[in-house]
C-alpha cells in the first residue's frame, strides 16, 4: 500500500500578502496536519489539496490569484479528486465569484472561518464545492493548531489582534479581515511561552492596527500592548519583541515610553503615513496631520533616540496634485526612512475613493518613481551609518554562498556574514563592514591576527576581509 491508500494525504500551501496570512497558512496548516491525515508539500504536484491564502490590498495582488490557478489547472486535468482551495482576504471579498471565474476549485474559505478548513475540505472531497466567508461567533484562534516541535526560524510571528475600523479611503482590509478584534493577553503569552519552547528567540506581534490592542488582561482589566509587549518581555529565552502594523493614531505615550524603557523591544517602529499631504491625508480619511504624524515620529525618537523609522506611501490617490505629492517628499526628508515601502494607488471595488476621479495613471507612475528614488537614497543613507559599528545579530538561516548565514540587526536590516551552522539561532555581535542594496555584510568580532575570523572556523574571506556578498535579503515580511 502506498501513502495515499493509508490516508495520509499531502497539502500545499501558497502564501501571498502580509505576515498575517504567513502566520494564518502556518496555522491552517496545523490544523489539517494535527491528526496525521495531511503531511505538508513543498511541490504542488504532490499534492491532494492545494490551498491559496490571497492577498485583495491592490489589484495586481488579487489578479495573481487567478494567473495561479491557472498552472493549476493541467494537474486537475489529470487528476480530477485533487482540491483546490482560495483562502484569504480575496476569498473573503469575491467569494462565489471566484468559483464562477475558475471552476476547478473547490473550496473558498474567509479570515474568519478559517477553523472550519477541515469540515470543508472533507464535504468538498464529497464532491460539494464549499463558500464559508461568514464572521462567525466563535473564536477561531482557540481552534488553529500550532504545530509545536523545534522550528526552522528562530523568529515568528503571532497574531494578536485582526481587524479594523478605521476604513481609509483607499483599503479594503476593514472589508476583508473584518472589525478589530483583540486575543486575550494569556492567550497570547502562553502562545510565546510555546514559541520559545520550540527554540524561537524573537516574536513580532502581528495586527492590522496592533497598536489598536485592548485585549483583556488575566485580571479581567483591558490591556494595552504596552503592557502586552512588557508583560510578554519578562519571558525568559524570548529575547527579541516587535510589533507591527501601527497607525499613527494609536501610539500611545505608554507604548512610546516602552521603546525607552524595554530592552527587548527592538529599535525599530513600521508607522505607514500614506501621504504627507493635509488635503490627501483627510481625503484618504487617516484622521491624523502630517504635523501630528512629524510630532509622533519625534516623541518615539526622544525615547529611543537609535530607533529605525519605516513606512508606507501611496502615490496618486484621487485628487493629489503635485503640490500634494511635494508635501510627500518634504516629509521624507523630514523624517529620514531607514526603510519604506511604496505604491501606486489601486482602485479597490467597494472602497470610497475607487469612485472618485482618478489621477492620471502616467503622472502617478512618474511619482511613484521620483518618491522611490528619494526612499532607495535614505535606505542607503541609513545603512552607511550602520557600517564600522557592531550589533547583535539573530542569525536565522543559512545564506545564498556556501559558509554564508543571514540574520537581522536590531533595526530589522538584513546582515550577512560567513559562520558556521552553529551560528543559526544564535545572536551574535558583528561587525559591519559593508552596505549593499538592500542588505548589510559583517563578520564575527575579531580575533587578533585572525582577519576578523574566529580562529576555529573553516572558511577564507575574499582579498583578506570583504565578505563575498549575494546572500538574498531575508524576505521583508512584506510581500504586499
Ligand atoms: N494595516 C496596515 C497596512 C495595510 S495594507 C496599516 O494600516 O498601515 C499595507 C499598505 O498597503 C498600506 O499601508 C498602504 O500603503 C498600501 N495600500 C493599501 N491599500 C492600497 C491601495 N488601494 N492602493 C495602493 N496601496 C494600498
Ligand atoms: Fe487599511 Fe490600515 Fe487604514 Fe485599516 S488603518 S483601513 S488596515 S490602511
Ligand atoms: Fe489581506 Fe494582508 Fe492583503 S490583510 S488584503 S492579505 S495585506
Amino acid at each position: 500500500m502506498n501513502e495515499k491508500d493509508m490516508g495520509v494525504r499531502k497539502l500545499f500551501v501558497s502564501t501571498h500578502g502580509c505576515q498575517m496570512n504567513v502566520y494564518d497558512s502556518e496555522r491552517m496548516a496545523g490544523q489539517l496536519c494535527q491528526d496525521g491525515t495531511w503531511q505538508e508539500t513543498s511541490n504542488p504536484e504532490d499534492a491532494d489539496f492545494i490551498l491559496l491564502n490571497t492577498c485583495h490590498i491592490r489589484e495586481k495582488a488579487a489578479e495573481k490569484v487567478y494567473s495561479e490557478l491557472g498552472r493549476y489547472k493541467p494537474l486537475k486535468d489529470a487528476r480530477p479528486d485533487l482540491l483546490v482551495g482560495v483562502a484569504g482576504c480575496v476569498a473573503q471579498a469575491e467569494g462565489a465569484e471566484i468559483v464562477r471565474r475558475q471552476p476547478l476549485v473547490d473550496v473558498v474559505v474567509g479570515p474568519q472561518a478559517y477553523h472550519r478548513l477541515p469540515a470543508l475540505v472533507a464535504r468538498a472531497a464529497r464532491g460539494e464545492t464549499q463558500l464559508d466567508t461568514e464572521f462567525p461567533d466563535e473564536d477561531k484562534f482557540a481552534h488553529l493548531a500550532r504545530r509545536s516541535g523545534r522550528r526552522r526560524s528562530p523568529t515568528a510571528f503571532l497574531t494578536v489582534q485582526e481587524g479594523c475600523d478605521k476604513f481609509c479611503a483607499f483599503c479594503v482590509v476593514p472589508y476583508t479581515r473584518g472589525v478589530e478584534v483583540s486575543r486575550p493577553a494569556a492567550r497570547v503569552l502562553e502562545e510565546a511561552r510555546e514559541l520559545v519552547a520550540d527554540g524561537v528567540s524573537e516574536i513580532t506581534f502581528l495586527g492590522q492596527n496592533v497598536n489598536a490592542y485592548h485585549g483583556e488582561g488575566p485580571d479581567g482589566s483591558d490591556w494595552s500592548l504596552a503592557r502586552l509587549v512588557r508583560a510578554a518581555a519578562a519571558i525568559d529565552g524570548l529575547e527579541r519583541i516587535r510589533f507591527t502594523t501601527s497607525h499613527p493614531r494609536d501610539m500611545d505615550d505608554d507604548l512610546i515610553a516602552a521603546f525607552a524603557d524595554t530592552r527587548k523591544l527592538m529599535p525599530y517602529l513600521h508607522l505607514p503615513v500614506q501621504s504627507g499631504s493635509d488635503r490627501v491625508l483627510r481625503a484618504m480619511n487617516r484622521r491624523h496631520t502630517a504635523e501630528q504624524y512629524r510630532h509622533v515620529i519625534a516623541r518615539i525618537r526622544e525615547a529611543r533616540p537609535d530607533v529605525a523609522i519605516s513606512g508606507d506611501f501611496i502615490v496618486g490617490f484621487p485628487g493629489e496634485t503635485e503640490a500634494d505629492f511635494q508635501e510627500t517628499l518634504a516629509l521624507c526628508r523630514d523624517i529620514g526612512y531607514a526603510q519604506a515601502f511604496s505604491f501606486r494607488y489601486s482602485p479597490r471595488p467597494g472602497t470610497p475613493a475607487a469612485e472618485r476621479r482618478q489621477v492620471d495613471p502616467a503622472e502617478a507612475s512618474d511619482r511613484l518613481q521620483r518618491l522611490q528614488v528619494l526612499l532607495t537614497r535614505q535606505r542607503q543613507a541609513y545603512q552607511a551609518t550602520q557600517v564600522g559599528h557592531t550589533f547583535p545579530v539573530l542569525v536565522e538561516r543559512r545564506g545564498r554562498l556556501p559558509g554564508q548565514v543571514a540574520g537581522r540587526s536590531p533595526h530589522m536590516i538584513p546582515v550577512h556574514l560567513m559562520a558556521p551552522e552553529s551560528a543559526l539561532g544564535q545572536i551574535l555581535p558583528v561587525r559591519i563592514l559593508g552596505s549593499e542594496a538592500n542588505s548589510l555584510s559583517g563578520v564575527l568580532p575579531t580575533v587578533p591576527g585572525a582577519g576578523g575570523n574566529p580562529p576555529n572556523m573553516k572558511w577564507s574571506l575574499n582579498g583578506g576581509g570583504g565578505i563575498p556578498s549575494g546572500a538574498e535579503p531575508a524576505p521583508s515580511g512584506r510581500a504586499v
